[in-house]
Formats: structure tokens, sequence, C-alpha cells
């Protein structure tokens, strides 16, 4: 295996020396600039978390699974998202690089694991994208009344808006980090607003028996196909159910969705002005004001309407029209078109900046992650996702996507996860100007619950990611582990010191 050269991993020291010299690794080439402050960090953060999973996920799964206890999902998929925020801010504050968790793995696990990372993270951000495109298109035929057959999910062939917002958006993206942080601030100040405006107001609506029983009694669920059920129930042949304990664990793995993306924010770490003080900040500031914000809604959304009467659409619009308050369903629904457009563009953004990171390691070509010398962004490679997701976006249908973009992020933590105590042990002296506590109970704690809210996702998703890995795994065979800039420095060792033996 050793002979293959896949598990070779990167020099810790390098990464952290290669990013704080240029941005590249090659001196005198455009690089990314250093323009981000925590307030940026964090209006990224709130840009690219805060979309579907609380203004639609909510409804579903608390009619569905948790009942009123939809609450308290939140709070278990919030536990585990934090455990992972943890062990980001000491990796991203320490190693601070376009690449993330994918550069934290090449540094610990090896070539090959980073790969897969880095292929699991396109899924999560590109098809993200697509499915959050096909989300945005539908609330604004909502708000607006437009054609369900270029905009709806039901009719359309080719969805028009999702293909329009996202070459809008691509276009902005590429222009640079300046242009997508002004409209990403923006976006984000009318998002929170409305959602404290919800939480406010919806308080007035609320009736306290509506929150009796917390956790509604466990019933025979709904049938489904084999390939529908969670994992585990799937393994074990339990029965399906709904609602008690079992339901609010499935609720969990499921709203774990409306917290992915936080993560993105260590990709800025090679723009970012001071990234040891602020990428902690940033990542820990972003995921407890989401947190705080997700369970006042939830709270008040099932006190506002008895959880069976929940939309399942547009779930607080629909609440606040049940309460007889129609202007602000109005409201919600436009702040829900501003916080999926910026779920999409911080998205896009992070895309290219993972491409960028591995064609710098020769994993891929590197014409593709070329920095723009205009834009200081890797133009080429967010137009080229561009087009993808575009593609995307027209055909494929929102539906069980999301849980898709769930079990790609929940792959990802696990792996950070495990990245820090592996760190930890083989770099013990590394600067690390924040030290996630309790290492390693607290990583290996987070590594466990992941693959607990995995084990809740349906066999098919499993199956689909599956796919999606195998062909990551041809693509590197084909290319990446023969172009590998690593893998050909050691070669080119290796010839030195044969040439003098
Ligand atoms: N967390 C993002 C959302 O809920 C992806 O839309």
């Amino acid at each position: 295996m050793a002979s293959w050269g896949i598990t070779r991993t990167k020099n810790i020291d390098d990464v952290v020396t290669q990013n704080d010299e240029d941005g590249t690794d090659e001196p005198g080439k455009p690089r990314l600039a250093r323009k981000l402050t925590v307030l940026d960090l964090m209006g990224f953060g709130i840009g690219i978390v805060i979309g579907t999973g609380i203004f639609t996920l909510t409804g579903v799964e608390a009619k569905t699974h948790a009942g009123p206890a939809i609450s308290l999902a939140f709070i278990i998929a919030g536990v585990v998202a934090m455990l992972a925020a943890l062990c980001y801010a000491e990796l991203a504050a320490a190693v601070p690089t376009a690449g993330s968790s994918y550069t934290y793995a090449y540094a610990t696990i090896g070539e090959i694991f980073a790969w897969i990372i880095a292929w699991d993270l396109i899924l999560e951000f590109a098809l993200g994208a697509a499915v959050v495109a096909r989300g945005w298109s539908g609330y604004l035929q909502d708000v607006f009344n437009l054609p369900e057959a270029y905009f709806g999910e039901e009719s359309s062939t080719v969805n028009i808006g999702a293909v329009a917002i996202v070459l809008v958006l691509g276009l902005i993206a590429a222009a640079g980090i300046q242009e997508a942080k002004w409209l990403t601030n923006a976006l984000v100040a009318i998002k929170v607003s409305v959602v404290v405006f919800v939480i406010a107001v919806g308080a007035f609506f609320v009736k306290v028996s509506f929150y009796k029983p917390y956790i509604p009694e466990s019933r025979p669920g709904k049938d489904v196909t084999e390939l529908q059920q969670p994992l585990w129930q799937w393994a074990t042949g339990a029965d399906a159910t709904a609602y008690g304990v079992t339901g609010v664990l499935v609720a969990a793995a499921v709203v774990f969705f409306a917290y992915s993306g936080f993560e993105a924010v260590s990709n800025l770490g090679e723009e970012t002005k001071n990234p040891a003080k602020d990428m902690p900040r940033g990542l820990l500031g972003t995921l407890a004001i989401c947190t705080v914000l997700y369970v006042l809604v939830c709270i008040v959304l099932v006190g506002m309407v008895r959880y069976t009467k929940l939309s399942e659409g547009a779930p607080i619009s629909d609440a606040f029209d049940q309460v007889g308050l129609g202007w602000a369903s109005i409201l919600v629904g436009i702040a829900a078109v501003a916080g999926l457009t910026s779920v999409l563009l911080v998205e896009l953004v992070t895309v290219g900046r993972i491409i960028f990171a591995l064609s710098r390691d020769g994993l891929i070509p590197k014409r593709i992650g070329a920095i723009s010398a205009k834009t200081h962004s890797p133009s080429v490679a967010t137009l080229s996702t561009m087009v993808l997701i575009m593609v995307l976006a027209a055909f494929i249908p929102l539906g069980t996507l999301a849980e898709m973009v769930s079990i790609g992020t929940l792959f990802a933590f696990l792996v950070v996860s495990i990245a820090v105590i592996v760190l930890r042990r083989t770099k013990p002296r590394l600067k690390r100007p924040f030290r996630m506590p309790q290492v390693p109970i607290l990583p290996a704690v987070s590594a466990i619950l992941c693959v607990g809210l995995m084990t809740n996702l349906a066999v098919e998703t499993w199956l689909r990611f599956l796919v999606w890995l195998a062909v990551g795994l041809v693509i590197y065979f084909a290319y990446g582990r023969r172009h590998s800039v690593l893998g050909l420095a050691g070669k080119n060792e290796r010839d030195t010191v044969n040439a003098r033996a």
C-alpha cells in the first residue's frame, strides 16, 4: 500500500509556512487577499447556516417525528455541531488554510483520505447549492405567485428560477471575496431581523397547552420501503415508529442539515486578517447564535400552532396565517428568499476555495484552481462549478437530496474529530492558539455522535453517498495520485538519492 503512495501525508509545518508566505505555492503569483474580520466571518457563517433547515424542515419534522420536542431535536443536533465546531476551531486556528478539513486530513491520515474528504465537501456544497437553488425558486414562486411550471418543484421540467439565481450569484462569487462579503452581510441582516421578529411577535401567540405532551408517545410510523428506512432500523429489523425518543433522534439527524455549512468559515483561513484569534471566535460565535435562534423559533412555532396542524412546505409563514397575521407571513417569505440567497452565495464561494486547494496540491489540473490576478479569487473554479450546479438545479428535485448534504457534512465532521486526536499525538508542539478542551474524550464523543446521527439517515442516502465516493476514487486513481505535488516531490527526492548512490 505504501508503495502506491496513497497514504502519504503533508508536513503540517509546510502547510502553515506555505499559507503564511503567499497563499499559493509559487511566489509572485496572485494570492488570496487577507481582508476578513471576525464579524465578516460570522456574517459568512450565519449567511450559509440559516436557510432551508429552519424555514422548512422544522415543520415536517415536528409533524412527523418529534412533536413539540422539535426544540430538543435542534438542541441534540446543535450539541453535535458544537463539538465539531470546537474541533474545527482548534485546527482552523493552528492551520488556517483554504482547504480546511481536506488539508487537516492530508496532514494527519493521508492523501487518499484527504481526497475523499474534499470530494465529500464538493458533494456537500455543490449539491447543497443545487438543492437550495430549487428551494429558493419555490419560495419566490410562493411569494410572487410565479408560474409553477418554471419555478415550482412539482410540474417543472427545467427550473428556470433555480438556474437564474445560480448564474447571478456565481458571477458575484467569481468577482471576488469583497463583493460576496457585502452582499452576504446585507442578506444576513435581513434574514436575522426577520427571525428575531418571528420569535418576538410569535411569542405573544403561544398557547402553553400546545406543548403537552412534549414528547408524544411512540406509535407505529407510516410504511416506508426498505431503502427509505434509517440505516440502524434496516440493520436491526426494528419496526418503523413515529414520535417517542427514537422519533426525536431521527428528527435530530434530519434537522442536522440546518447546522450544516458553519464549517465553511474555516475555508476562509487564508483570507482572514488574524486567523489565530478570529477563526475560533468566528466558528463558535456563528454556531452559538444560530443554535439559540433555532431553538427559540422551534419553541415559538409549536406554541403558536399544534404540531399536528403545522404546514410542511412553509411552516413559519403558515403559522402566522393561522393566528391571523397574514402580513407577517409575507415578511417571512421574503426573509426566506433572502436567507436562501445568502446560503447559495456562500456555498458557491466555498466550492471555489476547495477546488483551489485541490489544484494547488496537483490532485486536479492546476488551471482549474488558478487565482485570477484581477479578482484575487479562484474565478475559473467558481465559474465551472457554477455551470455544473446550474445543470443539477435545472433537473434534480429537492426531496431527499437534503439528506445527502447531511451525510456529507457528518462524514466531514467525523474525519475532523479524528484529525484533532491524531494531530495532538503526532504534532504535540504545533502552535495551537485555540485548544479544544478534554482531548481525546470530547473529539471521540464528537466522532461517535456523528456516526450515531448518520445511522439515522436512510439506507438510500447511504447508497448514493457510497456511489459518489466510488466515482471520486476513480478520479483519484486516474489523475490525482499520479499528479500529486507531494508525490512528485517525493519521487524527485528518491531519484536524487538513487542518482547519488
Ligand atoms: N444550513 C443550511 C440550510 O439550512 C444549508 O439551508
